[in-house]
């Protein structure tokens, strides 16, 4: 009977497991009158504390969407509607996430998955106890439904790569043929996500472009906004988006657009390229730190985006003992808007974490970096991949300066993942930390001024042994089910100003 037990509670998914207890127990619900301090760091005159992880959930690997395919990638990116997200008289929380999958399951090769963003509703029962807890269920999430994107052709899209091109209004869109037919679709492999609380559109980055899409509140495609030219992928002189193959110049193959955010007046976009572009060192993984933001004002909903700021951040590094060259780049993979010259972002390691040959994770980090010192360098000659800011990614070129980033929150504090049943190892476990953590999304806590809980949500890549895809039954050959796994951190941030929402 006691092992029944412990294998049901194995199996049950966060969203089907019994609810945390909250009220009136020590630890849950109600936050300390002193708030815990992991650490504390200051960037530009601002400071910004980690008060520790409150909670953690799960869900299955064989969850299906509304239209029967394996729920799977969302941790890409995440965006809550602001709007919803309330405190309960019980001290929990609630209110709707989107979740954005990239492009279907393509561990084997890429398939003919058609692009959408799924709804959740999310609850967080959060745990401000100090004691190691052997349950993560302080976060559930509930599947409502999803929404299909289509392309500036009006037809579905696909996750297949993007080998082709479909040219529309002047446009070249990254395509591919939809399956037994001579019909382009609009290529997509998704990455980062903003829901626009104006009208609750989606703004979504791809790697493919890399470009930046903007689709209805139905996922009707509205309009693109295409990089400058040094991003765009050239083969042999000739534009091509495939992601099978580096091109000579422009975005890596797979590094594109990771980071998307919105400032908090919905002015502006901002989008982080997940590490440098290959005339700026990309397709050396020992020297590909400085990457590039470039923000758009988005004010004019009947105009065009306009460029109005392009920057280099230096990506951080790290050395790991596994590899034969270092140190690596800890490479990008998300963004967060924080005021107008500070951001969050996700530089970690790759290749460790559940399921991985090594489980054990030696870098990953929401850094934050500061843009009030470095160079605007939009419309200036870097964007032109001729020019590049660091040629073959040896050293900036003089006259710019880059922003750099501070550590801030470190997902492998062992402490901290303990204290709401997770870990950071290689033991073979449910609870080991997913290797690919994708996303971040902030919500206040109405607790006090410029406190947020931090979410962030891995990216599981479709990995199951009970997967579907348009009808068809798949089966990863790892021979894995990994979970797609969500955190939420207790932060303070300052520079916020009093009163304004950090939307996304
Ligand atoms: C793009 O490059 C890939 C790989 O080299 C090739 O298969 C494909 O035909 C190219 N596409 C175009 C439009 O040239
Ligand atoms: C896994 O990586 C960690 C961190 O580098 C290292 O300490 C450990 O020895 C590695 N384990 C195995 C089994 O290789
Ligand atoms: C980029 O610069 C090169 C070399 O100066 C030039 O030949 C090319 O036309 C420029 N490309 C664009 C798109 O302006």
């Amino acid at each position: 009977m006691l092992k029944l037990t412990a294998l049901a509670s194995l199996l049950l998914p966060g969203a089907l497991a019994a609810p945390a207890p909250a009220f009136g127990i020590p630890g849950w619900g109600t936050p300390p009158a002193q708030s815990p301090v992991v650490n504390t760091v200051k960037v530009g005159g601002n400071t910004f504390t980690n008060h520790g992880l409150v909670g953690a959930g799960s869900l299955p690997s064989d969850l299906r969407d509304q239209f029967g395919d394996t729920i799977g990638g969302i941790g890409s990116a995440i965006a809550f509607d602001q709007f919803s997200f309330k405190k309960n008289f019980d001290g929990s929380y609630s209110g709707v996430l989107y979740a954005q999958p990239d492009r279907g399951w393509n561990t084997e090769g890429t398939t003919n998955y058609h692009a959408r963003v799924h709804e959740f509703s999310l609850k967080l029962n959060p745990y401000y106890g100090q004691n190691a807890q052997s349950a993560n269920n302080q976060i559930s999430l509930n599947y409502q439904k999803s929404t299909k994107y289509s392309g500036p052709n009006g037809i579905e899209t696909t996750g297949l790569d993007a080998g082709e091109i479909y040219t529309s209004h002047g446009i070249d869109f990254p395509a591919a043929f939809l399956p037994n037919s001579n019909q382009k679709a609009l290529a997509l492999d998704l990455e980062g996500l903003v829901h626009d609380p104006r009208d609750g559109s989606f703004w979504v980055s791809d790697e493919y472009g890399p470009y930046i899409y903007h689709f209805d509140c139905n996922g009707r495609y509205q309009n693109v906004i295409v990089p400058p030219d040094a991003y765009i992928p050239y083969i042999n002189g000739v534009k091509n988006f495939t992601g099978n193959t580096d091109p000579d110049v422009g975005r890596e193959s797979n590094h594109g657009f990771e980071g998307l955010s919105i400032s908090s007046d919905g002015r502006y976009l901002y989008a982080l390229l997940q590490a440098a572009l290959v005339q700026d060192g990309g397709t050396h993984a020992t020297r590909e730190e400085y990457t590039r933001l470039v923000k758009y004002d988005i004010s004019n909903p009947f105009g065009e985006p306009k460029l109005e700021g392009e920057y280099v951040v230096v990506l951080p590094q790290f050395n790991d003992p596994a590899e034969a060259k270092n140190p690596r780049t800890g490479e990008s993979s998300e963004l967060h808007f924080i005021n107008d010259n500070q951001f969050l972002y996700l530089p970690r390691d790759s290749g460790r974490g559940q399921g991985q040959s090594n489980g054990t994770s030696i870098f990953r980090n929401a850094e934050i970096f500061d843009i009030s010192s470095a160079t605007n360098i939009a419309g200036s000659k870097y964007d032109n991949s001729s020019n590049p800011v660091a040629p073959d990614g040896k050293n900036l070129d003089s006259g710019v300066v880059a922003a750099t980033g501070t550590p801030f929150v470190n997902y492998d504090d062992s402490t901290q993942l303990a204290r709401v049943g997770m870990q950071n190892s290689n033991a073979g476990s449910s609870n080991d930390l997913d290797e690919k953590w994708e996303s971040l999304a902030l919500v206040p806590t109405f607790n006090a001024p410029n406190d947020y809980f931090l979410f962030t949500m891995s990216d599981n890549d479709f990995i199951t042994q009970n997967g579907y895809l348009n009808g068809q039954k798949y089966k990863d050959d790892s021979g894995l089910n990994m979970p797609t796994q969500i955190l939420a951190f207790w932060v303070t941030l300052g520079g916020v100003s009093q009163g304004v929402e950090l939307v996304e």
